[in-house]
């Protein structure tokens, strides 16, 4: 057991000056190398942004709005995992390569390290962010559920970490500024969480006319409540617990957490949330790039 624990745990490691899971970077060479089709869409996100829930909703457009070929597979099944290496399992590349197309791919790479091949081809990509205060917690979390991290000490330590970068995939502020900045040039609809919160009829249509793609009003109506965060956590397919036990431990926090904009009030102090604003506002100068922190 001691073995497989030792496995399952990944030391980072670093892929081109970003922070990464060492298991992740040994299948490096084959990611770089991957080979898009023209008819894949992306869904590119920083870790713990609405990624499962973009994941859910695109699958669930790409059949109609059919609730039961969408319990068909695991979420994590339905839209392969890019990047994904671990000892033992099926990487996101052979699993990419038995997936049928229209393919949807999950990647968390920061822009510059994105498969060359995503542009050659000029795959239509979604990016979903969301403000750090919630995703720092919500990534606090996930690294004590989720056995690959190593222990993030306290949510004072990884607060502080969240803000050098010094996390899986690193900079959350270079991430966002990074496919931000990407939009100019490319086929790529950026969305925010906190949006697709206010108003999930409105973020769903952007997809659909970004996609091409008209759905009856009681389709999209089903989307959405199919796509709820009630339903979600609720759903086997979509809720990660079908996931082995030593991968993610959901009694110390469900994947589907809370699901909520502004959480980060119950976390951070006054003095933690006044360092983090300093911060964010240095980091974020010069872009045009804004967050909401809650909704
Ligand atoms: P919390 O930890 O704040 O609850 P990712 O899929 O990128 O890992 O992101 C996970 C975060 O998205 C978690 O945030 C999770 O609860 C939230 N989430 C997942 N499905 C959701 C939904 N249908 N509605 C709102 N939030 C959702």
């Amino acid at each position: 057991a001691m073995e497989q624990e030792a496995e399952i745990v990944q030391e980072l490691g670093s892929l081109h000056g970003v922070p990464l899971y060492k298991s992740f970077i040994e299948g490096w060479p084959r990611v770089k190398a991957f080979q898009a089709r023209p008819d894949d869409v992306l869904i590119s996100t920083y870790p713990k942004s609405g990624t499962t829930w973009l994941s859910e909703i695109m699958d669930m457009i790409y059949h109609d709005g059919d609730v039961e070929k969408c319990r068909r597979d695991a979420i994590y099944n339905r839209v392969p995992f890019l990047e994904l290496k671990a000892p033992g399992e099926m990487s996101g590349i052979e699993q990419l390569e038995s997936t049928p197309s229209p393919r949807l791919v999950k990647t968390h790479l920061p822009v510059q390290l994105l498969p060359t091949s995503f542009w050659e081809k000029d795959c239509k990509i979604i990016y979903m962010a969301r403000n750090p205060k919630d995703v720092a917690i919500s990534y606090y979390y996930f690294h004590r559920m989720a056995k690959i991290h190593q222990d993030p000490g306290t949510k004072a330590e990884f607060l502080e970490n969240f803000m050098a970068g010094k996390v899986p995939y690193g900079s959350w502020y270079d991430h966002v500024r990074g496919w931000w900045e990407k939009k100019q040039e490319k086929q790529l609809l950026y969305l925010f969480y906190e949006d697709m919160k206010k108003d999930p009829r409105q973020e769903v249509q952007k997809i659909l006319q970004f996609l091409g793609k008209e759905l009856a009003e009681g389709i999209v109506d089903r989307i959405l409540h199919h796509t709820s965060f009630q339903e979600m956590k609720k759903n086997p397919a979509a809720n990660y617990e079908t996931m082995l036990p030593i991968l993610m431990d959901h009694s110390v926090s469900p994947f589907l957490r809370k699901g909520v904009s502004g959480d980060w009030k119950n976390h951070f102090t006054v003095a933690q949330n006044e360092r983090f604003d300093q911060h964010y506002q240095k980091l974020m100068a010069g872009s045009d790039l804004h967050f909401q922190m809650e909704v």
